[in-house]
């Protein structure tokens, strides 16, 4: 109802404008619809806002990781702030030599405020032990903070929204390699549109920072198949941060 009376009243303004009319009346709606628009939550305009908050120049300005988190941890810039029960802003070494990249958060990540804590997080974490990596060396991250319900697909306005605290994040770690686990994370990096299945295989560049895209946990445990190539990718990462 109030998305129709809206458009009701765009089109009315519009035909107003179109006919030369300065003033309009809005005979169109009834008084109730007018009063229905003006009456919209904070949350609805905020929905329909482009991202808001601390602007995304200044998240990219940020001098710590401490600071990001604070500010990350308060973060309304998309609608996903009204369901999340955490923002999962990331973990594990602030210096580390490998900042792993996942999609967003679960449910179980969610409810913990942790990254990868749940089913995907398990193989993650056995992936990383087999390539020589632990949890507790590499940075954990997501392109979102929070979780899209259902566990949705992230949405283009949610990650336009959300990547100044990834690109800060990197930027502030400086590690020596990226891993991407998953489409969103590599694309969102590399601005490309390409499929993991095409990405992965080869190192891209992410401004200087080697980026490894490969199969997401949650992907390899519907596909058992793709877990050699993501070893593969896993062995690529090691000859990047292993010492010459
Ligand atoms: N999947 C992700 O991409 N990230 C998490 O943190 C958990 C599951």
């Amino acid at each position: 109802m109030r998305g129709d009376a809206r458009e009701l009243l765009r089109v009315h303004l519009r035909q107003r404008a179109e006919l030369g009319e300065t003033e309009v009346f809005l005979d169109a709606l009834t008084a109730s619809d007018v009063r229905d628009l003006a009456a919209r939550t904070p949350v609805e305009r905020r929905a329909e806002a482009p991202a808001h908050g601390v602007p995304g120049n200044d998240i990219v300005q940020i001098g710590s990781l401490d600071s990001l988190r604070e500010v990350a941890l308060g973060c309304p810039r998309c609608r996903l702030a009204e369901s999340r029960q955490h923002v999962v802003f990331g973990e594990g070494n602030p210096q580390a030599e490998v900042v792993v990249v996942g999609e967003a958060p679960g449910a179980d990540e969610d409810r913990t405020g942790r990254p990868f804590v749940g089913r995907a997080g398990k193989l993650l974490d056995l992936l990383l032990a087999a390539a020589g990596y632990a949890r507790a060396d590499v940075y954990l991250c997501n392109v979102l903070k929070c979780r899209p319900p259902g566990n949705r697909d992230p949405r283009p306005e949610e990650v336009e929204a959300c990547s100044p605290y990834l690109l800060r994040q990197v930027e502030l770690i400086r590690p020596r390699a990226i891993l991407a686990f998953g489409t969103f994370p590599a694309q969102t990096l590399l601005g490309s549109k390409e499929s993991i299945g095409r990405m992965r295989g080869r190192v891209h560049d992410y401004h200087g920072v080697p980026l490894v895209p490969t199969y997401h946990p949650a992907a390899l445990l519907r596909n058992p198949a793709w877990t050699r190539s993501t070893w593969e990718d896993l062995q690529r990462l090691r000859t990047l941060t292993d010492p010459a």
